[in-house]
């Protein structure tokens, strides 16, 4: 890396952004790798399991039933592929009209076993709601880290509900994600967004956490969606985060140049803004 000494000040900013981007992405494909490795061991198994099975007995039966099996693990292993390469191959600021229970389903889908583990129990309350206008791989991100920290916030294990709202006032999908955990103080709530704070001593033993970039990534994401991030928190209770992202709608006419849109119409995203 160049110094940046010879450049303005602004010119830094870019360059300190950039590398500030570069480094929340590698911290999230870290702690991604490490999840997927655990599930792949996990269809591994079951794979290899059920082919000794379907080796072992002969009749048509034990055999459906073998490869049905086989089947079932081995599009799961590919869907938990496809998360990690969506998210590893781009970061650009393209949205799409996305379909929010299922983002959260395939969240789940990577996260689910490792949160059994902890004794967290997942409570689920996904109303149909429109689509909303987001880069999926960019808002699973999101999600990932938000229940990466309750799991963490929750080391006794305890309760994450998921809930999905249309939020009709403001037109936007709102995500909601709670804890029963140790909650902050008003301290710890006023930094979590910088850049490097962390409360944590480093990774554990899953290899997550302890860096300070999760939260941040959550923002600067949000806020390029146009999207609003909240939390509320009480030291020893729990934590609830909110995500509100802006409905997808269908660009109708090119409205004239000059006139203010309203807040409710969804624009394209200009990268950067
Ligand atoms: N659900 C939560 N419950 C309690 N504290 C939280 C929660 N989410 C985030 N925090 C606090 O915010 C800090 C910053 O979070 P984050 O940016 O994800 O970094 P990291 O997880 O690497 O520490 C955490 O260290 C923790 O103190
Ligand atoms: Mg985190």
């Amino acid at each position: 890396m160049g110094g940046t000494s010879e450049l303005s000040l602004e010119e830094q900013v870019v360059i300190l952004k950039e590398r500030l981007a570069q480094a929340q992405k590698l911290t999230a494909l870290g702690e991604l790798s490490s999840t997927t490795t655990h599930e792949f061991n996990n269809v591994l198994t079951t794979i290899i399991n059920y082919a000794k099975l379907g080796l072992r007995h002969k009749d048509l039966a034990t055999r459906e039933k073998a490869f049905e099996k086989i089947l079932s693990a081995g599009t799961r292993a590919a869907k938990i592929t496809s998360t990690i390469l969506g998210f590893a191959r781009n970061r650009t600021n393209s949205f799409e009209p996305t379909d929010m229970v299922k983002l959260v389903e395939d969240s789940l889908l990577l996260l689910e076993r490792e949160l059994n583990k902890y004794r967290i129990t997942v409570e689920k309350y996904l109303d149909a709601v429109p689509h909303a206008s987001a880069n999926p791989n960019q808002i699973q991100q999101v999600l990932l880290n938000l229940l990466i920290n309750a799991r963490q916030a929750m080391p006794q294990g305890g309760r994450v509900v998921i809930k999905l709202a249309h939020d009709t006032a403001a037109d936007m999908v709102d995500l909601f994600v709670r804890d029963n955990g140790c909650g902050m103080t008003p301290e710890v709530l006023h930094r979590i967004f910088d850049p490097f704070f962390s409360t944590k001593a480093g990774p554990d033993a899953s290899g997550k956490g302890g860096t300070g970039l999760g939260l941040s990534m959550c923002r600067d994401i949000i806020e390029s969606h146009h999207g609003r991030i909240r939390v509320d928190s009480t030291p020893g209770k729990g934590t609830a985060f909110t995500i509100k992202l802006p409905v997808f709608h269908k660009v109708a006419a090119t409205p004239l140049t000059g006139t203010t849109l309203p807040t409710t119409i969804s624009t394209p995203a200009t990268p950067g803004a």
